[in-house]
């Protein structure tokens, strides 16, 4: 029996050091570099994550109920098509989408392991025991670790249907991206499945108000980065010295989101020994959001190993989902 307020299992990979230790590194790399670059780890503090599920509440953010909308229709025939007894899901944190496939899952009468992999250990406590008391049966096994960085935290238990939801993989550079797969596809058995959820090219205005909503919440959530830093690193930055930009890039097929300096500032950052020039109209990027189209997507699973076992979008077509099969 899964009781809520408890997670039995939660394999650690990563453990808070670690993961402070590795954001400070990245730190000090985006900070030195030219353009300055933040990681989208800095954003997701408990007040980030707050931001966040309000910016899924937006009427500008059509990205969150359109992946929904998507998985209502699909997850049945994506449970049946993966013949999935695994379920693993990459950055589960506070997904609450789960459900859809645990129960269409669980409806196909396969499903025996359900797998949360967060960087966060407070995000699974927190999450997983309340979604997982309606399924007594299933055997849970959280893990903490950081998917990206190291995907051998993924168990090897049964036959698995890895998901990444959410448009998440659109974070990830193109490098990045192209190792990620990869090194999913090497995790993966040939038979065994990949879900992942793609935000689709569609015309710039809507884009760009999806990630500069009326009501502020998307900008305030992406300079609540500068307080992170300002907490955790002991940094002075003055966040009202910034202010918001979301930019379609469309060579690059993607939204990114920029902090620009409002005037030229000194900002110091103790824990990096470290002192940064900010120039008036200077923007740092905090996060990148890829939009892509059916074809792309497929190509890169592709060329990482997958072939496409199914596609689909919500009926407006805003949002894809691709169920990918390891060959
Ligand atoms: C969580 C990465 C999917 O790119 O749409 C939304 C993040 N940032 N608004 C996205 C985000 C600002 C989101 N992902």
């Amino acid at each position: 029996m899964n009781t809520p307020g408890t997670l039995p299992e939660l394999d650690v990979h990563l453990t808070e050091a670690d993961a402070d230790a590795a954001l400070r590194e990245d730190a000090r790399r985006g900070l030195t570099s030219t353009p300055k670059v933040l990681r989208p780890q800095w954003l997701y503090d408990a007040r980030g994550s707050e931001l966040f599920e309000e910016i899924t509440a937006q009427p500008e953010y059509y990205p969150f109920a359109a992946e929904r909308e998507a998985l209502t229709i699909g997850a049945d025939e994506i449970a049946r098509l993966s013949g999935a007894d695994t379920f693993v899901e990459l950055g589960s944190g506070s997904s609450t989408k789960s459900t859809l496939l645990l129960d269409a899952l669980s409806r196909t009468g396969t499903l025996r392991h359900y797998v949360p992999v967060d960087v966060s250990a407070a995000a699974l406590e927190e999450a997983v025991p309340g979604l997982v008391a309606n399924y007594p049966d299933l055997a849970v096994h959280g893990v903490v670790g950081d998917f990206i960085a190291d995907l051998r935290s993924v168990p090897k238990v049964g036959r698995r249907l890895v998901v990444l939801l959410g448009g998440t993989v659109g974070n990830f550079e193109p490098d990045d991206r192209r190792r990620f797969l990869a090194a999913l596809a090497d995790t993966l058995d040939e038979g065994e499945h990949f879900l992942v959820g793609t935000d689709l090219v569609k015309d710039e205005e809507t884009l760009v108000a999806a990630y500069d909503d009326a009501a502020g919440v998307t900008a305030t959530f992406e300079l609540n980065a500068l307080t992170v830093l300002n907490r955790v690193l002991g940094a002075d930055f003055d966040v009202d010295g910034f202010s918001y930009v979301a930019a379609w890039v469309p060579q690059a097929s993607r939204i990114e989101m920029r902090l620009r300096a409002r005037r030229d500032m000194t900002v110091s950052v103790p824990a990096l020994d470290l002192i940064v020039e900010f120039a008036e109209g200077e923007e740092m990027r905090t996060e990148i959001s890829t939009k892509f189209t059916r074809e792309g997507i497929a190509g890169e699973l592709d060329a990482a190993g997958f072939d496409v076992a199914h596609w689909l979008t919500d009926p407006a077509g805003r949002f894809g989902l691709t169920l990918a099969r390891r060959r």
